[in-house]
């Protein structure tokens, strides 16, 4: 310990304490060569934006609820950079509504916020981030220290904030890992352009573009749901599968978010991201590991074999408001004062994808999401082919395999079974896995917990890499040039319904049957 070299500042007493939680944790500390830690080198988090929306309602959470649980790398130092001519205090104050501090967790928590620290600064200036990389040299003895960035904040200026970074506020000592969130350009030549840029800075395994639904619990189930199952293996193609249906519907509409929405619609906000993400790991090819690199390379083989969707292969829509709806529901998206009165930005859309491979030929992969439906949900759909040689008079209904991804993780098959007694009746019934019952006390952990834990411990397998990135930009820019230009004007939904009835006619046209007959029995239907 007695190489720790406290530093001088302005704020002595505040760094003081600091530095002891530092030395505290450091007590098997080491010094080999000069600076290296064996064992408990310090991290620095630093969150950019850290005066935001998503920094206060996701990543202070996040990094709290690690940091309750022992979950990360001690001493972990947080800083928050933003423009803002705030305090850690009143930066607290923000956050506190979603930080969900039990009664028996208010020391911890006190414990919490002595780690944090901010810096104002601009964005765009280089002496700024000089200042924030000197703040945080101060606080880590000007020792080895491994850095994670974190760009909570609009997409116009990444550039710029990674070219500071990169010149001005990188570890010497120590790695450093950035974090970016989507939206990684609007198309493929932005999103490349983004691309060239982060790649000249960074190497490929020092970025960590999130898509929050790789840390979702039934996504990331996928990979065990498919390759650790004889069961499923050999009926995972198109002698099997009829269609596959990947859902995601929220209950409300943009919600004051209608200005950065408007800009880019819901293929870019939702489909070309979180859904494709889905279907990659639905589709893809067993993985000759769990190497991150190698289950990257299966996802980017089968999104090349995905043709560009056409807009005929497409139902769009746009919420409207329901005249006998309570509250938001009243409102359609074009009530929202901060989207043009003219707008065509679908809030709703359905896209069907093919799969040109041995697998998957004639199977259509059909993606679907909207604002403003009738419920939350997001699931996966496997329907199978009718039994062929019928012995049923037509009784029988397609099996599914659905994975529930939220709310309410689950997997169920559905499949015929013999009504039980003395008939010869048949019915629809299930294969169930309901994690609240087979779960009970599992604790669940929210998506970004997982991803930035994953960064934290370099495990690149959830995140997304920059060529599965151009492809999914390959798939869906022409559509979204054409419906730019051609400014098709999108199918009126009701605030609250379904989404629009065409979609169920694409869907029936795409080899996907809804009977109407299934019923439910559990008791958790949500
Ligand atoms: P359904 O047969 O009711 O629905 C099958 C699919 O058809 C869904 O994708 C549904 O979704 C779609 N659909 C619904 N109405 C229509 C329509 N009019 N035209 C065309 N398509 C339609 O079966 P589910 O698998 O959805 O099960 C019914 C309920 O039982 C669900 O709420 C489910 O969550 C619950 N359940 C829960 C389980 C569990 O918790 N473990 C297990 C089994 C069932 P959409 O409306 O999105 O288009
Ligand atoms: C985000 C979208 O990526 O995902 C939002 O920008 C959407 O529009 C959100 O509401 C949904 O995430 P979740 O985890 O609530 O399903």
């Amino acid at each position: 310990m007695n190489n720790l070299k406290i530093p001088h500042s302005p704020n002595e007493a505040e760094k003081e304490e600091t530095l002891s939680l530092i030395r505290e944790s450091l007590t098997h500390t080491m010094i080999c060569e000069g600076t290296h830690f064996d064992g408990k080198i310090p991290h620095v988090f630093v969150t950019f934006g850290a005066s935001g929306d998503l920094a206060c309602k996701k990543i202070y959470p996040t990094l709290w609820w690690l940091y309750r649980d022992n979950l990360l790398p001690k001493p972990t130092l947080f800083f928050g950079y933003a423009r803002s001519d705030i305090t850690i205090a009143q930066l607290r104050e923000k956050c506190i509504k979603y930080m969900k501090v039990k009664p028996s967790e208010e020391k911890k928590y006190e414990e919490f916020w002595k780690l944090n620290h901010y810096v104002r600064g601009s964005y765009d200036k280089g002496v700024d981030f000089e200042n924030l990389d000197k703040e945080i040299k101060k606080l880590t003895c000007d020792l080895t220290a491994n850095r994670v960035f974190y760009l909570a904040l609009p997409p116009n200026v990444f550039e710029i904030v990674t070219s500071n970074i990169k010149n001005h506020t990188m570890a010497e000592k120590g790695w450093n890992r950035v974090i970016i969130e989507k939206p990684f350009g609007r198309d493929a030549d932005s999103s490349k352009q983004l691309s060239d840029h982060l790649s000249k800075l960074f190497r490929e395994d020092q970025i960590y573009r999130i898509d929050h639904y790789l840390g979702k619990e039934m996504v990331q189930n996928l990979m065990t749901i498919r390759f650790a199952n004889k069961i499923f293996s050999p009926t995972w193609n198109r002698d099997n599968i009829a269609s596959v249906l990947i859902t995601f519907k929220e209950p409300f509409g943009t919600q004051g978010r209608g200005g950065y929405f408007n800009e880019f619609g819901i293929i870019r906000d939702v489909m070309q991201n979180h859904l494709l993400q889905i279907l990659s790991l639905v589709a893809m090819e067993r993985p000759v590991s769990c190497h991150p690199d190698d289950i990257r390379d299966e996802k980017v083989r089968v999104l090349k074999s995905i043709q560009p969707v056409e807009l005929n292969d497409t139902v769009l829509g746009q919420y409207i408001g329901d005249p006998n709806g309570e509250g938001d529901a009243k409102l359609g998206y074009l009530d929202d004062p901060t989207v043009p009165k003219n707008s065509t930005t679908p809030t709703y859309a359905l896209a069907v994808l093919k799969i040109n491979n041995e697998r998957w030929d004639g199977v259509p992969f059909i993606l679907r999401c909207g604002k403003a439906l009738n419920e939350r949900k997001a699931e996966v759909r496997i329907q199978y082919n009718d039994v062929a040689g019928d012995i049923f008079e037509g009784n029988s209904k397609r099996n599914e395999l659905v994975i529930r991804v939220q709310p309410g993780e689950a997997i169920y098959v559905k499949m015929m079974t013999k009504s039980p007694g003395i008939t010869f009746d048949m019915e629809e019934t299930e294969l169930d896995l309901s994690y609240n019952h087979r779960y009970k006390d599992a604790y669940l952990p929210d998506a970004y917990e997982r991803l930035i834990l994953d960064v934290f411990c370099g495990s690149l397998m959830h995140f997304v890499r920059s060529d599965e990135l151009s492809e999914a930009w390959r798939i869906f820019t022409p559509l979204l040039h054409k419906i730019e230009k051609e400014l098709p004007k999108p199918i009126n939904y009701v605030y609250g319904s379904r989404g629009p009835i065409e979609a169920n006619k694409k869907c029936a046209e795409n080899n996907f049957k809804y009977y109407g007959s299934y019923k439910w029995h559990g008791n958790n239907k949500l």
